[in-house]
């Protein structure tokens, strides 16, 4: 495998802002893959004032000449495919012959939304507050051995294995959410019918990037949420169904683990989160709407507003043990400007115990209270800035503290949505993957 390779990885609970990163180094690679998650992720990429919010295909796919590649890690609805690739292909780009699906990739079917919402309804206030997309239910077929893959679909026979499953699943779901029953017959028949649509797309993707490997092209590896909410590494329960951790890239997408190369993580100057669990430096009433309003969170997916606090270096230092980070991209430093002060949690303390490390046990974070730094804002605007020196002093010592409390280095700042509204520091990890 060819080294060279460049992992990007949200550093807090998505939203960190990967998409405009992945969108920048993207040049310098020819290959973008995803290995997890399913349309539950929205990437929102603005390229010459044009928006492009994509779900389920990597934003790489803006890009003439580089290929996509959606790996079995990832899970597919193929309604959502579509209504990607018809917009896409409304805004002038064809997807075909650049995007290709593992076939190994599972699929999400329309009776794992209704389980969803079931299982969501039963939570009560203990809800996740999911996107609703089915994105849980899927991977439980996964690991339930009763999932339906690409390959699948190439297989079918009448009679076969696919009947056999969509009807016990349907089933399944017909008992469980009650309401009107969903016919099996239907389920297959439709699914038979994207597959019409599907089978060009479908590929043996683990070796479609061996090969690339061994023919020195790069690849760049799109993790799609962020740390937190790693099934295994987040705050779990409140958290999705995947590993979105580096950690995910192998097992998601059929590659040895040399082929990782290094890892970008991506962190905002402040911190975000959509759905229900912990979330230690929240902020609440006007500041923390006013807050949202500055940094326009909302969904990018659901649209739901986003939760918002102040940067915690817990999580980011988390994140950063984690996905062996070896630079750091820190987004949205504009929706900072104009404050007096800015507060860093740079630990917790816990009863009489101070923590700098996450605990695993949601309790326990819970009882959590984090402790600030308080440091000075700035007054003139860090927004369009595109050259560090030019950044206000406080907004370089803002930046130099958050590399001090979570012992990376920040590469690349991002002052705004567009392309060029980026800084990335000279000599440095970033400035060499793009040299
Ligand atoms: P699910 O992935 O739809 O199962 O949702 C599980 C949790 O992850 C919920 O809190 C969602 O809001 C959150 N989530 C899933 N995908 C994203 C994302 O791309 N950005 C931010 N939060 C997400």
């Amino acid at each position: 495998m060819a080294t060279g390779n460049v992992a990007i990885v949200g550093t807090q609970w998505g939203d960190e802002g990967k998409g405009k990163v992945v969108d920048l180094l993207t040049p310098a690679f020819s290959i973008v893959a995803r290995y997890q998650g399913g349309h539950n992720a929205g990437h929102t990429v603005f390229v010459n004032g044009r928006k492009f919010v994509l779900h389920l295909i990597p934003s790489g796919i803006l890009h003439a000449g580089v290929t996509c590649v959606i790996g079995n890690g990832v899970v597919v609805d193929p309604e959502a495919l579509f209504a990607e690739i018809d917009e896409l292909r409304r805004e002038g780009i064809e997807p075909q012959g650049r995007l290709f699906i593992s076939e190994r990739a599972h699929v999400i079917l329309p009776y794992h939304r209704d389980v969803e919402q079931a299982a969501e309804r039963a939570r009560g206030d203990r809800r996740i507050g999911t996107t609703a997309r089915g994105i849980g239910p899927s991977y439980e077929d996964k690991s339930g051995r009763r999932g339906i893959r690409m390959a699948d679909l190439a297989d079918e026979e009448p009679d076969g294995h696919l009947g056999d499953t969509i009807r016990a699943n349907v089933c399944a779901r017909n008992t469980t959410v009650g309401g009107e029953a969903l016919d099996w017959r239907t389920v297959r028949r439709d699914l038979l019918a994207a597959w019409q649509r599907l089978e060009p797309l479908v590929a043996n993707v683990s070796k479609l990037l061996d090969e690339a490997a061994q023919a020195d092209r790069r690849i760049l590896f799109e993790g799609a949420q962020g740390t937190m909410l790693d099934v295994d590494h987040g705050t779990y329960p409140f958290v999705s169904s995947s590993n979105g951790t580096a950690g995910g890239i192998c097992a998601g997408l059929g590659v040895p683990p040399r082929a990782v190369g290094e890892v970008l993580g991506v962190a905002k100057a402040y911190s975000t989160r959509v759905g229900s669990g912990p979330f230690p430096t929240e902020l609440g009433g006007a500041f923390g709407e006013a807050l949202r309003e500055s940094g326009d969170e909302y969904g990018a997916s659901t649209g739901r507003p986003r939760r918002v606090g102040w940067f915690d270096a817990v999580v980011v230092r988390h994140a950063a043990r984690l996905n062996g980070l070896d630079a750091l991209a820190l987004t949205k430093l504009d929706v900072l400007d104009g404050l007096s002060e800015i507060k860093v949690c740079t630990h917790y303390r816990c009863g009489d115990q101070e923590l700098t490390d996450m605990p695993a046990g949601g309790a326990t974070l819970a009882r959590c209270e984090p402790q600030y730094e308080t440091l000075p804002g700035w007054s003139s605007p860090t927004a369009g800035q595109r050259r560090f020196e030019d950044l206000p002093v406080e907004a370089r010592r803002y930046i130099a503290r958050l590399e001090e409390v979570t012992g990376q280095t920040v590469s690349l700042v991002s002052t705004g949505s567009d392309r060029h509204d980026t800084i990335i520091r000279p000599d440095s990890t970033v400035a060499r993957w793009l040299s």
